[in-house]
């Protein structure tokens, strides 16, 4: 089979590599029909994720079809579509069994192009299959359901509920990156009063604005701060989501909420933040972290089945899978190509209004 190969630090390339197989019997092998591109594989391929060893391939989110089963697989059969998501669960451990999938310690977890090979692929095998992918529901398109392999749970999860999102709440959300547009999305599940968009650049302020925003602040130009305060009577926001991952924007974050606020961290951060606690000690804050476990993904895909919940806006440009390396040429090079989500696995048309653009690669 043919997949995007990671070869080290600014190396990838799409290539030959062994057709997976079963190892072990709770593995199936899924043929691969559509997979995206996550800000993360950049980050590997920067070499920000060293325990990811040259040879692996890449790839978190993936929608497929099973085309073989281990011999301890009860609940899928061959030809079943599935969506396959960033976090696999053994089923067995502690954390597995409090529905905290992300942190498990059984083999599971974030392990897809991480510390197994991944889902840019045409094939891939997949662990705990009984436990880790969600049946696709009949009559829904891989692109309606893509995107629950990540940034949806993401947003929902370490942004929306664990900053107890409320009706009625001004939700100031820190970048609108995809895992920003998804807090956005998700964040009006709870019937928020606002939505307040904070980011740098105007064209992932307008995409903001699409996605259901109700107000945004461009922080390169203006200061964030004063104007929240001006929007909340001098309060600050019920809650910020903090979407970017640099000590600035939790710091911001921080100031953003009034007494009593919540703090809602989803950026991976490389860096120390400071926390200023003689200034928080007395505001009753609450401020969260945390890895997606997907404990939400059957709840967003019942939303999409049932059209509350229309995700395919995400998409900005689509190649075939055999294109994967001109797919990231365009998603490294967001800040001209304005790419959002890029998916891999649509037929190879020349004329999907897609032009490849030239960026430099290793
Ligand atoms: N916790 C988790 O489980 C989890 C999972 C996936 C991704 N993430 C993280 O979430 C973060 C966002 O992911 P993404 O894919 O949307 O990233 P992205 O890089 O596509 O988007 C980040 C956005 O932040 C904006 N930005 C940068 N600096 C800013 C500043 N100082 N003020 C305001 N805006 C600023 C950028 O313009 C961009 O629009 C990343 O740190 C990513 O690694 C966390
Ligand atoms: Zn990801
Ligand atoms: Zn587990």
């Amino acid at each position: 089979m043919k997949a995007l190969v990671y070869h080290g630090p600014g190396q990838r390339s799409w290539e030959s590599a062994p057709d997976p197989r079963v190892v072990e019997p709770t593995d199936v092998v899924v043929k691969i029909d559509s997979a995206t591109i996550c800000g993360t594989d950049l980050h590997i391929l920067k070499g920000d994720v060293p325990e990811v060893e040259p040879g692996t391939i890449l790839g978190h989110e993936a929608v497929g079809t099973v085309v073989e089963l281990g011999s301890a697989v009860t609940t899928l059969a061959v030809g079943d579509r599935v969506l396959v998501s960033c976090i696999s669960s053994c089923g067995r451990c502690r954390f597995c069994k409090e529905a905290r999938y992300g942190l498990c310690t059984g083999g599971g977890g974030w392990i897809f192009g991480h510390l197994i090979d991944g889902l840019q692929a045409e094939y891939a095998r997949v662990p705990f299959a009984d436990t880790s992918v969600y049946r696709v529901p009949e009559g829904l398109s891989d692109e309606q359901v893509l995107f629950l392999a990540d940034i949806l749970p993401t947003a929902y999860e370490c942004g929306v509920l664990n900053g107890r999102v409320e009706p009625g709440d001004t939700v100031a959300i820190v970048g609108a990156g995809p895992i920003g547009l998804a807090a956005i999305m998700t964040a009006q599940l709870h019937t928020p009063g606002r939505i307040v968009a904070i980011d740098l650049a105007d064209a992932r302020l307008a995409k903001a604005l699409d996605f259901g925003a109700d107000i945004v602040i461009n922080n390169g130009s203006e200061d964030a701060l004063p104007r929240v305060m001006e929007l909340t009577d001098g309060l600050g926001a019920d809650v910020a989501i903090e979407a970017v991952g640099v000590p600035e924007t939790f710091e911001l974050c921080a100031d953003l909420i009034r007494p009593g606020g919540r703090l809602a961290n989803v950026g991976v951060h490389g860096h120390p933040a400071t926390l200023h606690l003689e200034r928080l000690w007395i505001r009753d804050v609450l401020i969260t972290t945390g890895l997606v476990d997907t404990s939400t993904t059957p709840k967003l895909l019942r939303l999409i089945r049932d059209g509350r919940l229309d995700p395919t806006t995400f998409t900005t440009h689509r190649f075939a899978l055999e294109d994967a390396m001109a797919a990231y040429d365009v998603f490294g090079a967001a800040a001209t190509t304005n790419a959002l989500k890029v998916v891999l696995g649509a037929p190879r048309v020349e004329a999907l209004g897609v032009e490849p653009v030239e960026v430099a690669t290793a």
